[in-house]
């Protein structure tokens, strides 16, 4: 048996901006997805009963009633969507692919680039592939594109493979920061990156003038951010956080669970900061903690009808668990 995994992700400030080019800083976070593949002749299995599905045979078509039938979860179908996109592209067969995560699905914390990342990297340490980190990055960016239908930045794919801290605009960066302590706090509500990413577009090519100036101003949080994390300075970086936050609400991605989130760790939880991360319309938020104990924010957020807990930024990344 092979084993690989990666870390999920955040994305700290900058996103929607940073669909139109400006800055983005995303982190790898101490939640990962783990991929397992062993030698199965005569079968192709993606086992995920973990993540509440077994999916037997080859080439899982996910529009087909077959998989419904089993009563899956659609985190479990989106799960393995992604990994039956790779087993696809390199036409596997003779294997047993099983998947477990503590990383949440579909709620913008970057699961499925931790799964394409992770199942890529057990196959090449399978199969004797010889690919380096940065072809991994690479095919698990066009795949996971692949399997989301064209949608979907290098920042998540390259935080799986390469884990810490990743800035974001033309290019994807690496930068050497020092970790913190978050508290990621969930609303059920679902989270759909492309609609919400065809919302602000929408509204920068209807008001481009005064939307331009809202990316700017995000973008600029986005790169004042990196010396202030670098210099431990966690007041301010709250105080950004809360300005991004203001400023995804005048996008329109804002919705009342996550401002409720939001207010809850501010108020209750006495975080510095808290703010939306990823697409927005549902999904989660980040909250930062006074001190490493965020455990007054946890409370909080669960108060508030959310689930919580708690994660380090500045993750590792992928990395191969078992020979
Ligand atoms: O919610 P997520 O993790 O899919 O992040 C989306 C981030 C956006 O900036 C809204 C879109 C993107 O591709 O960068």
């Amino acid at each position: 048996m092979t084993e690989a995994s990666a870390p999920g992700k955040v994305i700290l400030f900058g996103e929607h901006a940073v669909v139109s080019g400006y800055s983005a800083l995303g982190s790898a976070i101490s939640l990962r997805a783990k991929v397992a593949v062993n030698y199965l002749p005569g079968e192709t299995v993606i086992d995920a009963t973990d993540l509440g599905i077994a999916v037997k045979g080859f080439r899982v078509n996910l529009e087909s009633s077959q998989v419904t039938a089993i009563g899956s979860s659609r985190d479990a179908i989106l799960a393995t969507r992604y990994i039956s996109a790779v087993l696809n592209e390199y036409d596997i067969e003779d294997l047993c692919v099983k998947v477990e995560s503590d990383i949440p699905l579909a709620a913008g914390l970057g699961s499925s680039a931790a799964i394409v990342v992770a199942t890529l990297a057990a196959l090449n340490q399978h199969y004797g592939w010889g690919y380096s980190k940065e072809m991994i990055a690479m095919q698990a960016h066009r795949l996971e594109k692949l399997a989301q239908r064209g949608l979907g930045s290098p920042m998540d794919t390259a935080l799986a493979t390469f884990g810490g801290y990743q800035i974001l605009s033309e290019t994807v960066q690496s930068v050497e920061l020092p970790k913190l302590d978050l508290v990621i706090g969930l609303t059920e509500t679902a989270h759909d990156t492309r609609a919400e990413v065809e919302k602000v577009q929408k509204l920068y090519s209807l008001y481009p003038d005064v939307v331009s100036r809202i990316f700017e101003a995000i973008g600029g949080i986005s790169n004042r951010a990196v010396s202030i994390i670098e210099s431990g300075n966690l007041d301010e970086l709250g105080v950004l956080m809360n300005v991004n936050q203001g400023l995804l609400e005048a996008l329109g991605v804002g919705t009342r669970e996550l401002a409720e989130l939001v207010y809850a760790a501010r108020g209750a939880g006495s975080a510095l900061g808290a703010k939306l991360t990823g697409a927005g319309g549902g999904g989660c938020i980040i909250a930062l903690p006074s001190s490493e104990d965020g455990s007054t924010i946890v409370t909080a957020l669960k108060q508030a009808k959310g689930k919580a807990f708690l994660a380090k930024t500045g993750a590792e990344g992928v990395r191969i668990e078992s020979l």
